[in-house]
């Protein structure tokens, strides 16, 4: 059985003082005893260490949105898995389609990136996705296979207790647009074959995918209970408590059966 992953990506929101109070009103509402569901929140690097003094003994976990792939040293600007691990994080974001797509990230620099990750301990969530004019063009296959691909190359098959799958369409990404379930649901069955096909049956049963793309409190419900749905990575929603706690709350309610 693969326990849901509720992950918030605040993105390049939140001040201080906001995303503070959003934390505590996390902490308010998840039970610390919370073990059917792991939550994790993604605050903006300036921002790990207050988020995580807040969720500190909680079930709550922190993440980073980003890493670099080298080791500490000159590289202006760039935040290395060693400070992620220094400040508490437990998770990375890798891929994300604003950093694919704005950032012009490619699957090489994301290979680079999951291995920094797995050599720190951390939990690598790699995100993967299709551009509407891929999903029209009937590509959406094969620009996953190629993310898949290029993203995991050379990762071997121990690793996967640390990787969870993001498939987060780009067309669905802030629009307001939802994939369907159905549409969700292929997808998530795709890398899951895809799982299977390059390691094994039994790391594509265990290996969690996630959807991302306008979750909301009145589709979190349908999305998360699709066969091969096991969490949710949640943007906008996530930036109020009174959205991302209901959409915690569906995957508790879901779990408990
Ligand atoms: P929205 O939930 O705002 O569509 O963002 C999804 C996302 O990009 C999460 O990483």
């Amino acid at each position: 059985m693969r326990r849901f992953l509720v992950a918030g990506n605040w993105k390049m929101n939140t001040t201080k003082a906001s995303g503070s109070q959003l934390a505590q009103a996390l902490v308010a509402e998840v039970p610390k005893e919370n073990q059917a569901v792991e939550v994790l929140v993604c605050p903006p690097f300036p921002y790990l260490t207050t988020i995580g003094e807040i969720v500190k003994g909680t079930g709550i976990g922190i993440g980073a949105q980003n890493c670099s792939h080298e080791a500490p040293g000159a590289f202006t600007g760039e935040t290395a898995t060693e400070m992620l691990s220094d400040v508490g994080c437990r998770s990375v974001l890798i891929g994300h389609s604003e950093r694919r797509h704005i950032l012009k990230e490619t699957d090489a620099d994301i290979n680079l990136k999951v291995k920094k990750a797995l050599a720190a301990g951390l939990q690598v969530v790699l995100c993967v996705g299709e551009l509407q004019s891929e999903r029209e063009s009937e590509q959406t296959d094969a620009v996953l296979d190629t993310q898949m691909t290029g993203g995991l190359a050379e990762i071997d098959a121990a690793a996967f207790d640390q990787i969870v799958i993001a498939y987060e369409p780009v067309w669905a990404i802030g629009t307001g647009l939802t994939a369907s379930p159905e549409q969700a649901e292929s997808a998530h069955q795709y890398l899951r074959n895809w799982l299977k096909s390059h390691y094994s049956s039994e790391i594509a049963d265990a290996t969690r995918i996630l959807y991302g793309g306008s979750v909301k409190p009145d589709n979190a419900k349908e999305l998360l209970s699709q066969e091969n749905v096991d969490g949710a990575l949640v943007g906008g929603a996530s930036l109020k408590a009174e959205q991302f706690i209901p959409i915690i709350q569906a995957a508790v309610e879901l779990s408990a059966g």
